[in-house]
């Protein structure tokens, strides 16, 4: 057949040596699977089962990166989502129907709590907060229409640790289903399966993306029916990965744990240094006894990573306490942590039940790859602003 030269912009015969390999996943891109014949068309989400069908559900880059969450999580099948706060709203329109109760912790990540209250509460779900603490005490707030008792270890910005094992036999033993946003752990350094959890989701956005430049979340689940009922909810909501952000985040991985190393050695460091100036009423890391639930942190997780909060002794005003966060030059205000520069936000944690009312005095930081001794240096001479 000859060809136009406008045919073959479309439907090239150029040659390329076959057999490359490198280190790196190709990036594939593609809305369009193409299929072998008429007769093998099928829109089916599963492509682990009936192998590719449409761009939605992923080209072998978006797969790669799941099959790899899959095998550090040490689940069975992992979806990926473009962003963490989409794998949180996967699961629970996955898993909840009206006239559905749900249990999220008062230490939830904020958007979470408004998933909850401003739109599934407007599709007839229910939603209780308890406090993070309260262990085998969840047991008392689970009703007869509770499906789903979401976890969150460390909590954001109050950074409590949870009592996972005790909160899962108390699921277990009413048959309610426990999700846990393990974002701050990267998914490595808590086995949530091995602590019973049922669903785990992170938001890769994170540590494994580790360079601020992507957002993408996962769903880990070890049950098959679970998984199901997850893609199936996928499929509809149609929130798309780009294959761009998968290959960062696959790079992202291969440098995972020498980041952690680095930032939990100097994250612990710097908050040590913190706990012992006179300024500092509290550290709020995991590590240190001063955190609710160190114990649990000791007993269950496999290390720490770079978040953590302080509350500064009263005395400061909110004003004060903004000028020490200005006053920082290598802490950058802003929201998304775990990547390779460091970050302070000041937050207001006031009237909310379950939680401590830390007011204005509360500042989470998300510590970096700086050399240790510029970050504890550039707080010491921001902590002056407190008192100014
Ligand atoms: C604990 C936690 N979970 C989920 C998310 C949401 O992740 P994303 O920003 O990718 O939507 C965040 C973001 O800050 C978070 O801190």
């Amino acid at each position: 057949m000859t060809k136009s030269w406008k045919t073959r912009l479309i439907h090239s015969d150029a040659k390329i040596p076959q057999g490359y390999r490198s280190l790196a996943t190709p990036t594939f891109r593609g809305s369009t699977t193409l299929f072998p014949s008429a007769a093998v068309v099928t829109d089916t989400w599963d492509q682990a089962r009936v192998g590719y069908t449409y761009g939605l559900y992923g080209t072998p880059t978006m797969l790669e990166l799941g099959a790899r969450i899959c095998e550090l999580e040490s689940g069975t099948h992992t979806i990926l989502t473009p962003g963490g706060q989409a794998a949180i709203s996967l699961i629970n329109l996955a898993l909840l129907q009206a006239g559905d109760h749900m249990l999220l912790p008062a230490s939830a990540y904020y958007p979470s709590r408004k998933l909850a209250t401003r739109l599934l509460s407007r599709f007839g779900v229910s939603t209780d907060f308890y406090d993070p603490c309260i262990g085998a005490g969840i047991s008392a707030l689970i009703q007869e229409n509770t499906r789903l008792i979401w976890c969150e270890s460390p909590g954001s910005i109050t950074m409590e640790v949870q009592d996972l094992p005790a909160i899962v036999a108390a699921a277990r033993a009413r048959g309610v289903r426990v999700a846990l946003d393990n974002t701050w752990a990267a998914g490595v350094l808590l086995d949530a399966f091995a602590h019973g959890v049922d669903i785990t989701m992170q938001a890769l956005t994170k540590y494994v993306g580790g360079h601020s430049d992507l957002l993408l979340g996962s769903v880990t689940v070890r049950d098959d029916s679970l998984h199901q009922r997850l893609g199936a909810a996928q499929q509809v909501i149609g929130c798309a990965v780009s294959p761009d952000d998968c290959s960062l985040a696959l790079r992202g991985l291969k440098t995972l744990a020498v980041r952690l190393a680095a930032i939990e050695s100097s994250a612990f460091a710097i908050a040590k240094w913190l706990s012992t100036r006179p300024e500092v009423e509290r550290v709020l890391h995991p590590a240190l006894e001063s955190c609710p639930g160190h114990e649990f942190w000791k007993r269950d997780f496999l290390g720490s990573s770079g978040v953590f909060s302080i509350v500064f002794k009263p005395g400061p005003t909110q004003q004060q306490v903004y000028a020490f966060v200005d006053a920082l030059r290598l802490f950058q205000v802003g929201y998304s942590w775990g990547g390779v520069a460091s970050l302070a936000v000041a937050y207001q944690i006031v009237g909310m039940q379950g939680r401590p009312a830390y007011g204005h005095r509360i500042v989470r930081l998300n510590i970096g790859l700086e050399a240790t001794a510029d970050l504890i240096a550039d707080l010491e001479q921001g902590l002056r602003q407190l008192s100014a």
